[in-house]
């Protein structure tokens, strides 16, 4: 029997060299959903030389990140954009490395380990919301990227961040960019040619690796003493490899805190930052949260106990990060042809999958572009994937979502916020989706006083 003629998905005319790498520069987002409404559920483009599938079913995502996961890798552009941030480690690496990776990361994200950080989360907060005191304006994606990060640290790292949150901040500024950046270019200078834009990626990787060294040294002092934290990086410190018995050196436990520091806390930072955009552009949303966050808690700080009953405080958060997925786009490499919906994916093409098309796909969400929390209050369709899919789905969702419901219903039960008349709001697609020009607000304190 001859097999089934190969079939090329539709997608958007591009120029015959460049392929769509011009919109891709001038609009990903746009390009994405433009050609998503226009072209189907599978949509070819070409970037450079490189091909590219949009995949925008909830079928294809599953055959891509569950069913078939094995034959997709992240031996993919953005990978190795950011490898040059977090070297290998859990999120970049493949294969046999990377379970080994996840089975030691693992038992730190275990159910009973999590919920042991929600008194560090609310501590963590508390000092937050009282360093807002008498301020008239608040740059929120500033205060909630500094808030995650020193939870991140304290919990994960023991470490207090307080002393370098900012510097760290004003990296991240220089790093996200410049690593979504080189993705848009055909061709990138090499990392070692001093070009303005290396040399400062190189200043602010070199800042926050000074953090990340201090942190492990104090952590070796520590286990030297006999004295160790009960921390995700001791543990790591801890395991042996069953055959060589050898343990993880420095460059290893480097690229692993590098990535838990950034990737644990940029993440819900932008998923904070949108939250609370959202509210304070809808009033109904806001007094229902409100009136759940005083009935549960009645002025008091919330404990973990307090979170299951927080139900509406956790649809918001749902449904801020259906709008405004922090990790608005998903890449793979395709190992060997396969075929979607009809359509050849060829081998060594890469498949992307947008949460932020997919979470606004009009065939699985009624009013999409709508704020409504209230969706939630029954299952999500598989159309959403804030966390992804299949084996490399967020290590760290629990974690997360556990950290956005105690910040939320604490920062709305001490603040009403107002946007700063007159100040834009764009997204900005890097690697996560912030927000472009930061989030000015002004907290407006609510007059009840928070007990203990
Ligand atoms: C709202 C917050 C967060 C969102 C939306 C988010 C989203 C995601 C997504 C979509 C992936 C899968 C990427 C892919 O398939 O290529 C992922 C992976 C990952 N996330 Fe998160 N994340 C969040 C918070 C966190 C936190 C708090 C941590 C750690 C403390 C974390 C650590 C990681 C790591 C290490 C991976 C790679 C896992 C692997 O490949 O095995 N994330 N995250």
């Amino acid at each position: 029997m001859n097999p089934l003629p190969k079939r090329k998905a539709p997608g958007p005319p591009g120029h015959f060299l460049l392929g769509n790498l011009r919109e891709f520069r001038r609009d990903v987002l746009g390009l994405v959903m433009e050609s998503a409404a226009t072209c189907g559920d599978i949509v070819r483009c070409r970037l450079g030389n490189q091909v590219v599938h949009l995949l925008n079913h909830p079928d294809h995502v599953e055959q891509v990140l569950q069913k078939r996961a094995a034959n997709y890798d992240k031996n993919t552009r953005s990978s190795a954009a950011i490898r040059a941030v977090t070297g290998e480690s859990l999120l970049t690496c493949n294969g046999k490395a990377w379970k080994r990776q996840r089975r030691m990361d693992q038992p730190a994200f275990h159910h009973r380990q999590i919920i042991g950080f929600a008194e560090q989360m609310t501590t963590a907060t508390e000092a937050a919301i009282r360093s807002w005191q008498g301020r008239t304006m608040l740059d929120i994606s500033s205060e909630m990227a500094r808030l995650t990060y020193s939870i991140v640290g304290q919990t994960l790292f023991s470490f207090n961040t307080g002393e370098d949150a900012a510097a760290v901040e004003k990296a991240m500024r220089v790093i996200l960019p410049h690593v979504f950046g080189r993705l848009g270019n055909l061709v990138n200078w090499p990392d070692w040619l001093p070009t303005p834009a290396n040399r400062s990626f190189r200043r602010s990787l070199a800042e926050v690796d000074k953090v990340v060294y201090r942190i492990i040294a104090r952590h070796r002092r520590a286990q030297e003493a006999g004295d160790p934290d009960l921390d995700l990086l001791s543990m790591l410190m801890r395991v042996r490899d069953d055959a060589t018995g050898a343990g993880l050196d420095d460059s290893q436990l480097r690229n692993e805190t590098i990535t838990f520091l950034l990737a644990g806390h940029e993440t819900t930072a932008n998923a904070l930052t949108w939250t609370f955009y959202l509210i304070s552009r809808h009033p109904e949303v806001e007094s229902r949260l409100y009136e759940e966050i005083t009935r549960v808690l009645g002025g008091r700080k919330p404990t973990l106990e307090d979170v299951p009953q927080l139900t509406y405080t956790k649809s918001v958060i749902q449904e801020s990060m259906r709008l405004y997925p922090p990790i608005w786009i998903i890449e793979r490499r395709v190992i060997e042809e396969d075929v979607i919906g009809g359509y050849t994916l060829p081998a060594g093409s890469a498949v992307v999958i947008s949460p932020y098309a997919l979470h606004r796909h009009p065939a699985f969400w009624d009013r999409p572009e709508a704020f409504d929390p209230s969706r939630f209050e029954s299952p999500p369709p598989a159309a959403y994937i804030p966390f992804g899919a299949g084996p490399r789905s967020c290590i760290g969702s629990e974690f997360a979502m556990l950290e956005a419901q105690l910040i939320t219903a604490m920062v709305m039960q001490s603040f009403h916020f107002d946007l700063v008349p007159g100040h834009p709001v764009e997204p900005l697609p890097d690697i996560t989706l912030r927000s472009k020009h930061g989030m000015m607000m002004t907290p407006h304190p609510r007059s009840a006083q928070v007990r203990d």
